[in-house]
């Protein structure tokens, strides 16, 4: 593996949520790993007037909210404060990338990764100045976070206006699920194994569900949130991407570009919406007052930032199919809320059953189910028919029903819990120039296509159906299953 001899991580928005919620945090873990290059530094950027030593202390001062076992030693945080430095900048200032262009040229690091954790909005002023400081050359990765526009025509924008000043192989976007390890093993346990790629196709599987489902409400985030909702902030992105490592074809090497191509196959494949096809299979709910951990919580109007009259969704339910050999008829019910019940991150391949039963099975039992458990078990789960072989429950005939049973592996004990975060494998990966784990231009563009019909149709209908917060979304999520003849799993 190349590792540079030296980096800046350049953090634009370096005072903000994402900066000390995962970035800071995923940092610590790569440096107290020992997997961050030795000579980097990280220069955080943003408005305030702060000097280094001040910026040290606020990100010390975070770090107090960062779970226990995360959380630096004051003595490994001095070390790792070595790292930090920090940078006054107004980003509409060319002035200000000028005294930027300044700093990283003293040190002349081998890379320069430019972070843009700030709105989204300020990307392609950003982009385009970064550039005009002569700050765009081949040693420059820039990572662009997620929403990457707020449809089609914007991400477009965002996109060409980055592609002028940048190289695609210098363009990082982020979707911090592809770095999650459940995820990593997703794509291990389809390709690097020969067991389950025969049965991996229409002819015996009969569905596959899709779950990100958080108990959380949207925290301090309502005015961010509520011009956003769920479909832009977890199902263009986040459950798509899933979706493409569960149904993508096998890549011909593990290279970013390969893995991509196959990815965009996938979403192209996406059957498109028509206006019938909305009103039965898309479902949007926005939750209302209801427990949360056992206690009462407010709705999301009631929520701090949010307009009283708000339409914005907080919960998606979707059926999808993808039109191809592989899939075609295989419905993929696509899933993902706050204030759900519990926070459950899964994806369940629902086999078909035998073609001819000699045993009875127990009624309800479904045939075999994976489960790729994401989070916040992170695992398989194997579901299987067997004999329990208990001699009460024997029948006239002799027979026995079958009992569901379940093989189970679970990847936090095997490999212990101290793996690498989502950020902390991006984070380096982009120090190291690795693409694989990000997303290219044309596979967000793709989906953002595949999503603008249901933005479209939301903006004139009705508006989303409550739920109250705790349960698992509005009763049309489940009517809208139950009109295939199935069940989400924990109603099975
Ligand atoms: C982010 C969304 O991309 O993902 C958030 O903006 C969401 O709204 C988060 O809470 C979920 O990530 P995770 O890793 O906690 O499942």
């Amino acid at each position: 593996m190349f590792c540079p001899m030296s980096f800046d991580l350049v953090l634009f928005g370096g005072t903000g949520d994402l900066a000390w919620r995962k970035l800071m945090p995923a940092l610590f873990q790569a440096f107290r790993h020992g997997s961050l290059p030795a000579g980097g530094r990280i220069i955080g950027v943003a408005r305030d007037d702060l000097s280094d030593a001040q910026y040290r202390e606020l990100i010390q001062s975070r770090f107090k909210a960062v779970e226990g076992a995360k959380r630096p030693s004051p003595e490994e945080f001095e070390k790792f404060a070595d790292l930090l430095h920090y940078l006054r900048m107004d980003l509409s200032k060319p002035a200000d990338y000028d005294r930027l262009a300044q700093t990283l040229q003293e040190r002349d690091a081998d890379t320069v990764v430019m972070y843009l954790a700030t709105a989204p909005s300020l990307f392609t002023q950003t982009v385009e100045r970064i550039a005009a400081a002569g700050l765009g050359g081949p040693k420059t990765r820039v990572v662009l976070e997620k929403p990457l526009g707020h449809d089609l025509a914007s991400n477009r924008a965002i996109n060409a206006a980055v592609g002028r000043v940048l190289k695609e192989e210098q363009v990082f976007r982020i979707d911090h699920y592809l770095g999650k390890p459940s995820v990593q093993n997703l794509f291990a346990m389809r390709f690097g194994n020969a067991l389950f790629e025969p049965l991996w196709r229409r002819e015996y599987i009969a569905s596959i569900e899709i779950t990100i489902a958080e108990d959380l409400g949207v925290e301090k985030r309502g005015a961010f949130y509520d011009q956003t909702g769920a479909l832009r902030d977890m199902v263009q992105n986040h459950a798509l991407q899933l979706l493409c490592a569960v149904a993508m074809e096998p890549p011909i090497n593990a290279h970013a570009d390969a893995l991509r191509d196959e990815k965009l196959k996938v979403l192209r494949s996406l059957k498109a919406w028509t206006p019938e096809s909305i009103g039965m299979h898309a479902v949007r709910g926005q939750y209302t007052a209801g427990t949360a951990y056992g206690e009462r919580v407010q709705g999301y109007l009631q929520e701090p930032g949010i307009d009283p009259a708000s339409r914005t969704e907080t919960f998606v339910a979707l059926r999808a199919e993808i039109a191809n050999w592989r899939w075609a008829g295989v419905p993929f019910y696509i899933r993902t809320g706050k204030r759900l019940a519990s926070r459950d991150a899964r994806i369940e391949v629902n086999f078909k059953p035998t073609p001819h039963a000699i045993f009875r099975a127990p009624a309800g039992a479904s045939a075999n189910k994976l489960v790729i458990n994401l989070q916040p078990k992170d695992g398989l789960e194997l579901h299987l028919l067997a004999q329990a072989q208990n001699s009460r429950k024997r029948s006239g005939d002799g027979t026995q029903p079958l009992a569901t049973v379940q093989l189970d592996l679970d990847f936090g004990q095997r490999f212990g819990t101290e793996r690498v975060g989502a950020y902390e494998r991006l984070l380096l990966d982009v120090i190291d120039g690795r693409l694989n784990l990000f997303v290219r231009s044309d596979e967000q563009e793709e989906a953002w296509r595949w999503v603008e019909p249901l933005i479209e149709a939301w903006q004139n209908d009705s508006g989303p159906r409550p739920y109250a917060a705790g349960t698992w979304g509005p009763s049309a999520s489940s009517a809208m299953i139950a009109r295939d003849g199935l069940a989400w799993s924990e109603e099975q």
